[in-house]
């Protein structure tokens, strides 16, 4: 049962140790405004830049959402005019595929649009609670190295809504969750806040409201090939794990780094492009376990589909 006072201890304990300024890691100051059905609504405000992150129904927004307001609001008409969910999806995907082609966008730039198209696509698969089979590292793996993962701390970005991190609660000592579409950051921190170790932020994988080597562990799951600044978000590994810290990866293959129907569409530019073995192993990290392992998945977009997700496990620092 969410408890109103453990909520507020547990976001000021969020500011506390955990979140910063991704634009310069300057200090949060948090204000709560109030509160709505037991989450608080405030802010926080960088004591070096100024900047200002809403705190809404206790999530934390990290994601600047101006570049989607201003590009897609004419489709946010759509979705909220009780057009059908997968309608809506396909029309904005429509939309941005007509504008890379008319404008001639460049990868770079094809990329970035796509990365808000995402955001868009998830934040419907989640209110309509369409997205099914969130990927969970399965029982076996897990126990292979339940030891390692003992009373860490541990981030999962592109955590969508949140079951594998719930599970992984039992062993952590404590949960960071993050995700760029805001239902989907909503849904897991109320799951993480409902077992009392953790809370889930809105914000992307490669620019971190995370203090410098504030986590013991990095996870990220079926993803990398929708991050448009992927060697960013390595460069964030480096960043926020600690010394000795680990990874659990897992990318689904083989990634799809465009769109099957039309190569022009890229989500991620070539030369940010990076396998799961070389993120597992970049930054001092080195691979101890991997499996292939299942993913059965069902979404409004593409309905079920039956993929397998390659899940690596790496340690920085010297490997026995
Ligand atoms: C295919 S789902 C994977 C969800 C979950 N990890 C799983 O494996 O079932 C991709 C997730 O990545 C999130 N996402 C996409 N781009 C992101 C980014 N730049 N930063 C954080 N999350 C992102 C989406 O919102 C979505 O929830
Ligand atoms: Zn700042």
């Amino acid at each position: 049962m969410l408890i109103k006072k453990d909520i507020e201890s547990t976001i000021e304990l969020a500011l506390k140790k955990y979140l910063v300024c991704p634009e310069d890691e300057g200090k949060l100051n948090l204000q709560i405004g109030g509160f709505d059905n037991k989450m608080p609504y405030g802010n926080a405000k960088c004591e070096k830049c100024g900047k200002v992150y809403e705190l809404n129904s206790g999530v934390f927004y990290f994601y600047d959402g101006s570049l989607e307001n201003q590009i897609l609001k004419p489709l946010k008409q759509n979705y909220m005019n009780n057009r059908e969910p997968r309608d809506a999806i396909i029309d904005m995907i429509t939309y941005a595929s007509n504008m890379i082609k008319a404008l001639s966008l460049n990868p770079e730039q094809c990329a970035q649009l796509f990365e808000i198209v995402q955001k868009y696509r998830y934040d419907i698969e989640a209110f309509y609670n369409g997205y099914k089979g969130t990927f969970k590292v399965p029982k076996e793996f897990i126990d292979s190295v339940k030891t390692e993962l003992k009373d860490t701390i541990a981030v999962e970005c592109a955590c969508g809504p949140g079951e594998n991190l719930e599970n992984l609660l039992k062993f952590l000592d404590f949960g960071i969750g993050c995700d760029i579409s805001t239902e989907m950051a909503k849904k897991t921190n109320k799951k993480l806040l409902e077992v009392g170790n953790g809370f889930a932020f809105q914000g992307t994988a490669y620019k971190l409201p995370l203090r410098r080597d504030s986590v013991d562990g990095f996870m990220i799951f079926n993803a990398f090939d929708r991050i448009p600044w992927l060697r960013k978000l390595v460069k964030e590994i480096d960043r926020t794990v600690k010394n000795r810290g680990y990874l659990l990866i897992g990318g689904c293959e083989p990634p799809q780094w465009y769109s099957p129907a039309d190569p022009r569409l890229v989500y991620v530019p070539e030369n940010q492009r990076m396998t799961t073995d070389e993120i597992a192993n970049a930054n001092g990290f080195n691979e101890i376990k991997r499996r292939l392992c299942p993913w059965n998945v069902t979404s409004i977009l593409d309905g079920y589909e039956k993929l397998e997700t390659l899940v690596l496990f790496s340690k920085r620092g010297d490997v026995k």
